[in-house]
């Protein structure tokens, strides 16, 4: 289908569910930062209503969906470039998800993994909304006609349904009208991984704070995680190849090579041969200058919540001026009178 008949339009978000941690800024957050410099219209979300799927206290999503806009624009997400919203200011949103419930098969839901991992054994007990999900997934892109979507190896099964679900529609109602959207995976620490265990993703859920760096982290926190992160005994590698069997190893190098913008490969030249005792404070050092100056703007940008819901507002506002016109073009075509 066209996707050159869409402007190349950018949709990502992340659930304000609490505890940002280094993953989510290399993960997401630095890469929406930098696709702002390029020809692309960027929507940012804090997907409030995907958070609630599994139980949230009301004051505690409350204040975690302002310090997650908080984070962003710390970040550098720039509201005068991107439109930053919290997902529940744009019904649009639930309007269109409800259409693609019925376009969505059981079939397809009941292979997700996300669900399966977070409903756990006790399925029965999980909810409705965690179960439709991606159902609601695809309806945050669609609402837009997103043709670019970062997001974290974690959710391409999601974007492979929200494919699927424009297909289904195109389909069944003969039309051309919801786009296959491209997913954007890519850069060396997508994945940032636990400092415990490499084979791990870094998690705010993790019981041990040591595994991960907290985007509230100070100095002293932030130096003293990475110097007890567990490593081996052998010095770095000069080649990639020599990462592949060393999973803790290859962590900080992907952090490092993330927090400089370089490759792997180019990181290993210069860092190959040291021993851990003297990479770790220099990545340490490397990793305060990169997010102190973020959590001290978070920190002060969380002073002024009434500032921060007032760009939250704008931002809806802005949105529903690009989805309002899609929701209502898609009531035609499924026959809603009004
Ligand atoms: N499911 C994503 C996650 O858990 C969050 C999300 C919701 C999202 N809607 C989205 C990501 C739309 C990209 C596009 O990380």
């Amino acid at each position: 289908m066209a996707e050159a008949a869409f402007t190349k339009r950018v949709f990502s978000g992340i659930q304000p569910s609490g505890g940002l941690t280094l993953g989510n800024y290399l993960g997401a957050i630095k890469r929406f930062v930098d696709m702002q410099e390029d020809d692309y219209e960027t929507i940012y979300c804090m997907v409030d209503l995907h958070a609630i799927t599994v139980w949230q206290d009301p004051a505690e999503l409350a204040r975690n969906t302002r310090e997650l806009c908080a984070g962003f624009i710390a970040a550098g997400i720039d509201p005068s470039k991107s439109i930053l919203f919290n997902q529940s200011q744009v019904p649009e949103h639930t309007q269109l998800a409800w259409i693609f419930n019925t376009v969505a098969r059981m079939g397809w839901l009941n292979r997700m993994t996300q669900f399966k991992d977070k409903a756990g054994k006790n399925r029965e007990n999980a909810s409705v909304g965690l179960f439709a999900y991606p159902a609601l997934m695809a309806a945050d892109i669609l609402i837009y006609h997103a043709t670019h979507v970062p997001v974290g190896e974690d959710q391409k099964q999601h974007l492979e349904l929200t494919r699927d679900i424009a297909a289904k529609f195109n389909h069944d109602y003969g039309v051309d009208y919801f786009p296959i959207t491209e997913p954007v995976i890519e850069g060396a620490a997508t994945r940032v991984m636990s400092l415990r265990d490499g084979s791990k993703k870094m998690s705010k859920s993790d019981p041990s704070d040591m595994s991960r760096i907290n985007m509230t982290d100070d100095a002293d926190a932030i130096a003293q995680k990475i110097r007890k992160a567990r490593t081996d005994p052998d010095a770095l590698p000069s080649e990639v190849d020599g990462l592949s069997e060393r999973a803790e190893a290859r962590n900080l190098v992907n952090i490092y090579a993330a927090l400089t913008d370089q490759s792997v490969e180019d990181v290993l030249r210069d860092v190959g041969g040291k021993q851990f005792s003297e990479f770790k404070p220099i990545l340490s050092d490397l990793a305060v200058a990169k997010l102190s100056p973020i959590s001290s703007e978070m920190a002060r940008l969380m002073q002024d919540t009434a500032e921060i819901d007032r760009i939250l507002h704008i931002g809806a506002e802005q949105a529903r001026e690009i989805a309002t016109p899609i929701l209502s073009k898609t009531y035609d075509i499924v026959g809603m009178v009004r």
